[in-house]
């Protein structure tokens, strides 16, 4: 058992559709915790900072532009494996391959709007909770039906 924390945020246009709950619940149901949770509008710094690996790809300028568009939802995640887990909780990148039932599968029509991100490394998880969270925003908690799950 390997306990982890990765970091995922729910982009533009999510708190519009008023599907936050829903996509939290996933991760909810699955056992994983929520330790930090932040609504916010990413500064342009911020956003360069964080898709700095990217920069000089064809969808960099776009990408950057549609993540400083609107408030976004930062959120801290931990359990067993957290980082692989939410990965697949959310599917891959392409819509065309998010499988029906992952959250991009079920919400997103377009690749360059496709409503979550998240961490895909130890690295660049704990690189990404650093750029989005003070260590006392997030706040790892004890699940008291742990051992059913
Ligand atoms: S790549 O091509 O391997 O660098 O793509 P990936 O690492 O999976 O994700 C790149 C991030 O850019 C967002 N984005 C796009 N990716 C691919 N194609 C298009 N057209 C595109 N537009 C935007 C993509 O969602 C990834 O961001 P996050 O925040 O991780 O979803």
């Amino acid at each position: 058992m390997a306990i982890q924390r990765t970091f995922a945020m729910l982009k533009p246009g999510v708190l519009q559709r008023r599907i936050i709950g829903d996509v939290l619940s996933r991760f909810e149901r699955k056992g994983l915790n929520i330790i930090g949770l932040k609504v916010m509008v990413i500064p342009p710094l911020l956003a360069t900072t964080h898709y700095a690996e990217h920069k000089g790809k064809s969808f960099y300028n776009d990408l950057i532009e549609y993540i400083t568009s609107g408030a976004v939802v930062a959120i801290a995640v931990e359990g067993d494996e957290a980082i692989q887990l939410v990965r697949r909780l959310c599917g891959p990148t392409a819509v065309c391959e998010s499988l029906p039932g992952t959250i991009r599968g079920d919400y997103c029509l377009h690749t360059n709007h496709n409503i979550i991100h998240s961490s895909d490394s130890p690295e660049s998880a704990a690189r990404e909770l650093r750029l989005f969270f003070q260590p006392n925003e997030m706040v790892p908690w004890q699940d008291g039906n742990e051992q059913w799950m």
